[in-house]
């Protein structure tokens, strides 16, 4: 590669730094990043995968697709065009992606504009507002990820429901048994790693009053929540036709994109992913897209409550922890 090809490994580790603030499964972050001249590697960290809800990794692939793409946004907000290659290394499963810089194209005000909505985005589990995301946003979000390969379908309300009871059967599932609740308190609230995790400030204080509960963390948080039902909130699935590593993967990406764009709309986002970890409320996923594919993840999408203060945004691990600058 010339060097006029070569962003140099200082825009490298800043990509990666960006792709730190990706949103992942109980904030776990289980990447970690390998910077060198030409190329950006991302692994799985193992040691932060949820083992007992998570033991096939899936989710943990989503998040790790999710600062994938995120690392993408940061180098076109740079200007740089880059070639992504997924599983580049059949002997390593744990390298998830290489990412080459193929060339300088100068920056555009639309990468500019994505690159912001990168340390905006934040998880929300207030109940929505009365005002509904408008279509308009719902078609941008939904063009966002299907341009990512991943294919979405937005619930009709008797969706919705059959939602709801898969919903609550696997938060019952999930925190009756012993080592998913250990698990869960462990990231929640727990002697976690510092910078992971999730902090009582963006819990809700008491459980929303909703019709698709949100996840159950055990421990309830300060998060100050209004009286607001969630009527108005919509539900889309993201789902496509693998259900390998591969797949994951690139629903990650789908996450990411959905999820910026949807920040830069105003749009707030709130993932589901227990009815994803338990195989039976897969399954009942699965026929609501009409066996058309595998579902990934659910995304709960509306406008943010504007009578209570949004969330802060969650802690990172430092970038020393899971960023690798090697030497030369
Ligand atoms: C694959 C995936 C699954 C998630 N599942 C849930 C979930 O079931 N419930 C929830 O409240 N948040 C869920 N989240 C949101 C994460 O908890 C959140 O991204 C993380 O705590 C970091 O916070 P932030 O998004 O505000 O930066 C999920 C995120 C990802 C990427």
């Amino acid at each position: 590669m010339t060097d006029a090809a070569r962003p140099g490994t200082a825009v490298l580790a800043e990509a990666a730094s960006a792709a730190g603030y990706a949103p992942s499964v109980h904030n776990t972050q289980p990447w970690r990043w390998r910077v060198t001249a030409d190329a950006l590697d991302l692994y799985a960290v193992r040691d932060r995968q949820l083992r007992a809800a998570d033991p096939e990794g899936r989710l943990l692939t989503v998040s790790c697709g999710a600062a994938l793409h995120h690392a993408v946004v940061a180098l076109a907000a740079q200007g740089w065009s880059v070639a992504v290659t997924h599983l580049p290394d059949p002997a390593d499963p744990d390298h998830l992606a290489r990412v080459r810089p193929a060339g300088h194209i100068g920056v555009d005000p639309e990468a500019m504009r994505r690159f912001q909505s990168v340390r905006l985005r934040h998880t929300d589990r207030r109940p929505v507002s009365d005002t509904p995301a408008s279509p308009e946003a719902i078609a941008a979000i939904r063009r966002a990820v299907t341009a990512e390969g991943i294919r979405w379908h937005v619930l009709t309300p008797d969706q919705v429901l059959e939602l709801a009871a898969a919903a609550s059967h696997a938060d019952r599932v999930e925190t009756e048994d012993e080592e998913q609740r250990t698990e869960l308190t462990y990231w929640r609230g727990g002697d976690r790693p510092e910078g992971t995790g999730i902090p009582d400030e963006v819990v809700p204080a008491q459980a929303p009053q909703t019709t698709v509960p949100g996840r159950d963390f055990v421990r309830a948080g300060t998060l100050a929540v209004g009286p607001g039902h969630d009527r108005a909130a919509r539900y889309a699935i993201l789902y496509g036709p693998g259900d390998q590593p591969a797949d994951w993967l690139r629903a990650g990406m789908a996450l990411s994109a959905g999820w910026l764009s949807a920040t830069e709309l105003g749009v707030t986002v709130l993932p589901f992913s227990s009815v994803i970890e338990l195989p039976s409320t897969r399954q009942v996923l699965r026929a609501v897209v009409s066996n058309l594919g595998h579902p990934y993840l659910v995304v709960r999408l509306g406008t943010a409550d504007p009578a209570t203060a949004g969330p802060p945004h969650t802690p990172r691990l430092p970038a020393a922890q899971t960023i690798e600058v090697a030497a030369g």
